[in-house]
């Protein structure tokens, strides 16, 4: 299997949900929810899009790394590369029924396995969905990563029993889905956690808790203070509020204000091994990929979703060597061209299908 034929099988599998366009950067779908795009206006999709290919990154090819690894060691388990599946969940809304959720999230995980790595899995309204994902996760004896609406804490903490009755190796609550009304609607309420809420839920497991959805320095601060183990720099794909700014112009900031006290994940556009090495430069432990999971889960299965992750591995690979990069962890500011994320995108984003 090709990733080209990949691409091409998930374009008419996902017609009229998903156009698969030559560059994914949140034109042409802006506003489609339920769907694939961003939310409102498409902008905060957009700016994730933007702010990545703003960042550029320094060739250097004088030096001795030949062989970079891209191995990395996240919440205390080994990946082969440093990038995880992000939970995309909602196949019945989202992807119109034309996968179940369970087959998705099978693809998802078992995919990512296959390749060295592990995928989170997601939560929404319909009770299908978190099952799905619990069941994933058991099939894949813990190496998946439930991620808990932000519910009330009872309705949250009893989906916390079922992560761990699953064996899961961490568990996380997307905290940027406090707006989603829809899921009111459902009968499933979600809303902001304080920062006590995020003290009681770490103290109520002894898994390592992710907060998925951090934007600012302050908030990545309250997590780590609360005991989470991780933050992820993420805007939900651009899918929770309009209007934010790019994952990648607010990660520097995020990164210089928790480095070293808790793992730093981020995602929003990683579409190449390239993307990967910019959001390790600028400050990430390692990545999520959403989208590009979904072409692959449409368009090959779990082979699907394993062979893009060796695609993006054998990418990273490339980039790592031309930028004299040995390791993930040794990726820093040194890789980046000064002043990166001050130069306006040179690629024309319109002319894009
Ligand atoms: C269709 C769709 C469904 C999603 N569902 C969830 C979810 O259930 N939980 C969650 O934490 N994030 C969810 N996300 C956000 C992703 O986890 C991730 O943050 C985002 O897709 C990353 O951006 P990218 O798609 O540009 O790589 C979803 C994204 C999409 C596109």
């Amino acid at each position: 299997m090709e990733w080209t034929d990949i691409k091409q099988q998930a374009k008419e599998r996902l017609q009229g949900i998903c156009r698969l366009c030559r560059i994914c950067n949140g034109l042409n779908c802006a506003g489609e929810i339920p769907g694939i795009g961003g939310v409102g206006s498409g902008s905060s999709f957009i700016n994730n899009y933007q702010a990545l290919l703003k960042v550029r990154l320094n060739l250097r090819t004088l030096h001795n790394v030949s062989n970079p690894t891209t191995e990395v060691e996240i919440l205390g388990h080994k990946l082969a590369l440093p990038v995880l599946g992000a939970a995309v969940a909602g196949c019945r809304i989202n992807f119109q029924g034309r996968m179940s959720e369970e087959e998705f999230c099978w693809s998802q995980v078992q995919g990512a396995l296959a390749a060295g790595t592990v995928a989170l899995t997601g939560d929404g309204g319909h009770t299908e969905i978190f099952a799905a994902g619990i069941k994933a996760v058991q099939a894949a004896k813990g190496a998946a990563i439930p991620i808990i609406k932000p519910r009330p804490l009872p309705d949250l903490i009893s989906r916390l029993r079922q992560a761990e009755e699953a064996g899961a190796m961490a568990v996380g609550i997307d905290v940027d889905a406090a707006g989603l009304i829809n899921m009111r609607l459902l009968g499933q309420p979600v809303g902001p956690l304080d920062s006590g809420d995020l003290e009681i839920i770490c103290q109520s497991t002894k898994l390592p808790v992710i907060v998925k959805g951090i934007m600012t320095p302050d908030e990545a601060v309250m997590a780590c203070e609360a005991g989470a183990q991780a933050i992820v720099v993420s805007n939900h794909g651009g899918r929770a509020l309009d209007h934010t700014p790019g994952t990648a112009e607010v990660l520097p900031q995020i990164a210089q204000a928790v480095r070293g006290r808790i793992t730093i994940l981020a995602d929003g556009g990683v579409r190449t091994g390239t993307d990967v090495l910019k959001f390790l430069a600028l400050g990430a432990d390692a990545v999520l990929v959403g989208r590009p999971v979904v072409w692959a889960a449409f368009g090959g299965g779990a082979e699907g979703v394993q062979l893009l992750y060796q695609k993006l591995a054998t990418e990273l690979k490339v980039a790592m060597i031309l930028t004299g990069c040995a390791a993930p962890q040794d990726a820093g500011e040194h890789l980046l061209a000064v002043p990166s994320l001050n130069q306006s995108p040179l690629i024309d984003t319109q002319n894009n299908n």
